[in-house]
């Protein structure tokens, strides 16, 4: 953490390791995730991004130290981690397409779904399918229900893995608006592939190569090194990228 950061994280992980079997997959991995805007965990394919989200949530065998909220929670089970306010929106989305909008909503807020406050402000475009079947939504549309019904819990901190993945540009603008807006009032840590919509909407970052950490810096001074980004990504920013 710099001497500038005045406040606690949301969110600190320390000296993390997964095993599978004999994989070593995560080899120590230490990062902060501040208790305001995006923080955006980027690294090649493989590399253990969503281990790393999967083993905060306790859904990865893990040692180390997780302190969230100021709690340490590596050893609480993962139904008491949601419970206490972490969020997770998986790469695969788990909406239930044979359900409606409206019904997948309920499913974790029976009496409000669509009604609730968060929705109605953070997916207008929800409302007006609340009785379409979530397996006919766009991707992106889906990827909305799946933001949604995480944050109808109260959510101290957002975990998404890759939610513009698959999606067309225009979609991946829509998702990266409503991830903005979700990061003014909760913090977020954020596996993304698209590096413009890193550089737009990410604060921080945190990069993985083979399960350790190899760069923590600022989002923008980062994508800005274009050398830098090549040698940790493979890729850096082709100036016509959209976000
Ligand atoms: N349940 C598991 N059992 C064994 N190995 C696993 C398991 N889950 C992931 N791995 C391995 O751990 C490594 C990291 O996987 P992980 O899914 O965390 O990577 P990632 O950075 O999210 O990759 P991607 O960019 O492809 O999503 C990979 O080599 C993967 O094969
Ligand atoms: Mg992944």
């Amino acid at each position: 953490m710099s001497s500038t950061d005045t406040r606690d994280p949301v969110l600190r992980v320390e000296d993390l390791h997964v095993r599978y079997g004999g994989s070593h997959i995560l080899q120590g991995v230490s990062f902060d995730v501040a208790a305001t805007g995006v923080t955006a965990l980027l690294g090649r394919n493989g590399v253990g991004k969503t281990t790393t989200l999967k083993a905060i949530l306790g859904l990865a065998p893990r040692t180390g130290r997780i302190v969230a909220n100021g709690t340490e929670i590596q050893k609480h089970p993962t139904t008491r981690i949601v419970r206490d306010g972490i969020g997770y929106v998986p790469e695969d989305r788990e909406v239930f397409g044979g359900l409606t909008v409206e019904e997948n909503l309920r499913l974790v807020d029976r009496d409000r779904g669509i009604d609730a406050p968060v929705v109605q402000r953070l997916f207008p475009d929800l409302v007006p399918r609340r009785s379409q079947r979530a397996g006919t939504l766009s991707g992106g549309q889906q990827q909305m229900v799946a933001l949604a019904r995480v944050l109808l819990r109260p959510t101290t901190l957002l975990l998404v893995d890759e939610p513009t993945k698959g999606l067309a540009p225009k979609l991946v603008t829509e998702v990266a608006d409503v991830l903005a807006e979700v990061a003014r009032s909760t913090p977020v840590l954020l596996v993304e592939q698209n590096l413009p919509l890193v550089r737009r909407i990410a604060d921080d970052v945190v990069v993985l190569d083979a399960g350790r950490v190899v760069h923590r810096g600022s989002a923008a001074d980062l994508i800005a090194d274009a050398d830098r980004t090549r040698e940790l990504l493979g890729v850096s920013m082709r100036k016509e990228g959209a976000a």
